[in-house]
């Protein structure tokens, strides 16, 4: 039991990753934090209205502390008519295979995060301890201090040393260590080492004087317990949770997850603009000029959504870490039980 278990009142030393998009529905967030784990909502793309209600229902399901989470965002980036033609082309094939319109960009890429975190205060202030952790960069001092003063706990995440050490100066309770194995997007925003999970944890802990949150490839008990050999207070688990029943991964990515070999993730572009490891497929392999976060992940929208009720897996994000052969299926109690056995 260490001072951020106690502070939280956890009984298990794993967090269950944010992830945004579909898989951290209430129900999986709570039955984590209910089992003695930190269940964490991916709230990125909710609108605030959805992000409300979602924090509610979280709330109706257990008393337990739960982590909300949210993409800090960057200005957006400047694009040529020309590369917007580029991207377009390159999907255009897939949507003609799904018999939709060729894509285009739309003028609304992402949701207001001024918005977002308003609605997310408003969540986390109303039980006690709560945690709000955030990733793609650092969130300004007020917010911080407008978080603990609501007596949240502040995570943010870190790609490599220089980044851990620039939150820390932020003020933030805890970092998130992000090594290169972990699915779904690099959750940093300057350098991405990349590294190996445990090295980086090990290098974080050494470089802030805040409690660390191992992230990336945890996949079983013997991975939790190397993370907390490393220093680590914590293990943030993504993959490992995907195929639990309580999440919202849809059929056709848990079908792709179950059927993964080792060394079938590769770090891409092609969904966001943004670099995310994910199981390789058509669009891994055919989307060769992406735009810059977040103009692609608004671009390849449409695909994904029809993708999903036509079960065609090669044209869905298929978010993973580089242990996704050693996932399983089961409730998210059984798999907080086997990362942490009692
Ligand atoms: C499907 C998926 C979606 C993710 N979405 C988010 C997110 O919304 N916010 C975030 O901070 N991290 C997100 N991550 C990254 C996780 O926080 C974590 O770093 C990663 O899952 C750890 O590696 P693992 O998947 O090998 O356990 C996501 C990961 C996956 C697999």
């Amino acid at each position: 039991m260490n001072p951020l278990m106690q502070r939280l009142g956890l009984r298990v030393p794993v967090v269950q990753a944010p992830m945004a998009g579909g898989p951290t529905t209430p129900e999986l967030v709570a039955a984590v934090s209910r089992a003695g784990g930190l269940g964490s909502l991916g709230a990125a793309y909710l609108s605030p209205a959805q992000l409300r209600e979602a924090g509610a229902a979280v709330r109706a399901l257990t008393a337990r502390p739960f982590a909300l989470n949210l993409f800090v965002p960057a200005p957006l980036p400047g694009v040529t008519a020309a590369e917007v033609a580029a991207a377009v082309a390159d999907l255009a094939p897939l949507h003609a295979e799904l018999e939709l319109p060729p894509p285009a960009l739309l003028e609304r890429v992402r949701e207001d995060f001024g918005a977002q975190f308003t609605a997310a205060l408003a969540v986390l202030s109303v039980g006690q301890p709560a945690v709000f952790s955030f990733a793609f960069g650092r969130l300004g001092r007020p917010e911080v201090a407008a978080l603990q003063a609501a007596g949240t706990l502040v995570i943010g995440t870190a790609t490599g040393v220089e980044e851990a050490r620039a939150l820390a100066a932020d003020g933030v309770d805890a970092v998130v260590a992000q090594g290169g194995a972990a699915g779904g997007h690099r959750g940093g925003w300057a350098h991405d080492e990349r590294a190996d999970t445990l090295a980086l944890t090990r290098a974080v802990v050494e470089t802030v004087g805040l409690p660390v949150i191992a992230a990336g490839g945890l996949m079983d008990a013997a991975d939790v317990r190397a993370a907390l050999a490393a220093g680590a207070s914590l293990a943030q688990c993504g993959t490992a949770f995907l195929r639990a029943t309580e999440a919202g991964t849809s059929a056709p990515y848990r079908a792709a997850l179950a059927a993964a070999q080792p060394s079938q993730t590769t770090l891409t572009r092609a969904f966001s603009g943004r670099p995310a490891r994910g199981l390789t497929n058509r669009v891994t392999a055919e989307v060769r000029h992406p735009l810059p976060y977040p103009l692609q992940n608004a671009l390849t929208r449409p695909l994904r959504a029809a993708a999903t009720p036509a079960g065609r897996a090669e044209f869905l994000s298929l978010w993973a870490g580089e242990g996704v052969h050693r996932g399983r299926e089961g409730t998210a109690a059984e798999i907080l039980g086997e990362l942490w056995p009692k």
